[in-house]
């Protein structure tokens, strides 16, 4: 990471937080938590950047933000809050409480761009559904207008934007993104590209930080790295480590340091939200799975390791996701055990923190000018952009390291 304009005060301006995906679970989660920690209702649990020595860092509060977004379908945010108070996700008195800062953030939607090949959401918006005749230039023209003018009309000091969208279909590298003239090129000759690099693309061209929670490619490309250190714009991803894989790559290292042989791990995944209704699709599944499997093979530096992640939709388990993983391993004397673990947690409840504190964070990086990728919230990412380990406990210390020389 490139620094350029250090300042070390806390920022009292209002900071905005443009979510893409606005409608969707973790977004809602997000505004309901936003909310209840500015009314005193919920405490921090959850919340990395609540734990010294990150408390220590001038990173923005809660209060200070105010929220915009893009989703591409109609869905009411009372409906996505009242489906996740079904599931328990959220209490009532809290949506009761959230109802008036929700209003808010959803006078502040904007229709998102839609990329035909990823299929439509139901109750699509006829409006993102008429972005799909814009050329590339076009689009990016559009999100652009509507980042500028929530700056404007909130008067916004930065924003930050999130990408929270659902799980586009995987794609292999490109040639357009090996670098930014490229990609300009491509952008100029019309191909068309996933909505997840435009929003990127859009968000850093325009000065704004971005962050990617999903396994989309977003600003993982050359290009777009490229184009984050020019702009001098702070950004990460991809893909939130908040359940299987956290505890993979939390104990992946354990085999590796008493040098035991692992022979085989195996992962079972059964969620039933909609995001998991995405993933039940076997190309916007694959780029998931990808995503799930590279962490274990580099901690255990065995590339050749038997290692399958299987990823079912199970309607009736809604967002309590359920994993279940098998380990296989040799000891001394050829001896050979095996380690089991079930993780069920609530998929969203464990995302939304992170969110808030990756808008901390990068808000944080932005205001002091720290340009490009932010190396230091590997831990937050499955497929870290850069970071140099997968290992959770390493990627833990580079945060902890950053919180103690930059605070
Ligand atoms: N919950 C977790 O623990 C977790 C962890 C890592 C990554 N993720 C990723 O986060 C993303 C969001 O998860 P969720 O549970 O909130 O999903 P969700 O399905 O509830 O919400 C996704 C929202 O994105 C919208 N959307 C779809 N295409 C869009 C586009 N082109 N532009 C703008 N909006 C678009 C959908 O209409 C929907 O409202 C998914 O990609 C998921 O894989 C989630």
């Amino acid at each position: 990471m490139t620094r350029s304009r250090p300042s070390d005060s806390a920022s009292p301006e209002r900071v905005g937080l443009w979510l893409v995906g606005a409608r969707g679970a973790i977004s809602t989660c997000v505004a309901h938590g936003l909310s209840g920690l500015r009314q005193g209702l919920l405490d921090s649990t959850g919340l990395v950047t609540a734990r010294g020595p990150l408390a220590e860092l001038p990173l923005l509060d809660c209060g200070q933000l105010v929220l915009g977004g893009w989703d591409v379908c109609r869905r009411p945010l009372s409906q996505s809050a009242s489906e996740l108070a079904d599931m328990r996700v959220l209490s009532g008195p809290l949506v009761a409480a959230a109802a008036g800062d929700l209003a808010a953030f959803e006078q502040r939607l904007r229709a998102g761009i839609l990329d035909p090949s990823d299929g439509e959401p139901a109750d699509l918006d006829p409006q993102a559904a008429s972005t799909s005749r814009l050329t590339p230039r076009q689009k990016v023209a559009r999100l652009l207008a509507d980042l500028n003018q929530f700056q404007r009309d909130s008067g916004l000091a930065r924003v930050v934007v999130v990408h929270v969208a659902s799980t586009e279909i995987a794609r292999a590298p490109a040639a357009d993104w090996s670098d930014l003239a490229s990609f300009e090129r491509a952008l100029d000759d019309g191909r068309p590209q996933p909505a997840s690099v435009l929003y990127a693309y859009a968000a850093i061209s325009g000065g704004f930080s971005f962050v990617n929670f999903t396994p989309n490619v977003g600003s993982a490309v050359p290009a777009l790295q490229e184009l984050a250190r020019s702009r001098g714009v702070a950004h990460c991803g991809n893909d939130g480590k908040t359940g299987e894989t956290l505890v993979k790559t939390a104990l992946a290292p354990l085999f590796v340091a008493r040098n035991l042989k692992v022979l085989a791990w195996q992962g079972y995944n059964m969620l039933g939200n909609r995001d998991g209704e995405v993933l039940a699709d076997p190309l916007h599944r694959a780029g998931k799975l990808r995503s799930k499997s590279d962490a274990l093979r580099a901690i255990l530096e065995d590339p050749g390791l038997h290692h399958q992640v299987a990823i079912d939709f199970v309607p009736s388990l809604r967002d309590w996701k359920t994993a279940w993983d098998f380990v296989h391993f040799e000891g001394f004397l050829g001896a050979q055990m095996s380690l089991q673990f079930t993780w069920q947690g609530s998929d969203s409840a464990l995302a939304a923190p992170l969110v808030i504190d990756l808008v901390r964070l990068t808000e944080l990086a932005q205001r002091r000018g720290e340009a490009g990728v932010m190396e230091h919230t590997a831990s937050f990412f499955k497929s870290p952009i850069a970071g140099g380990s997968h290992d959770f406990h390493q990627q833990f210390r580079t945060l902890i390291e950053y919180a103690q020389r930059r605070g």
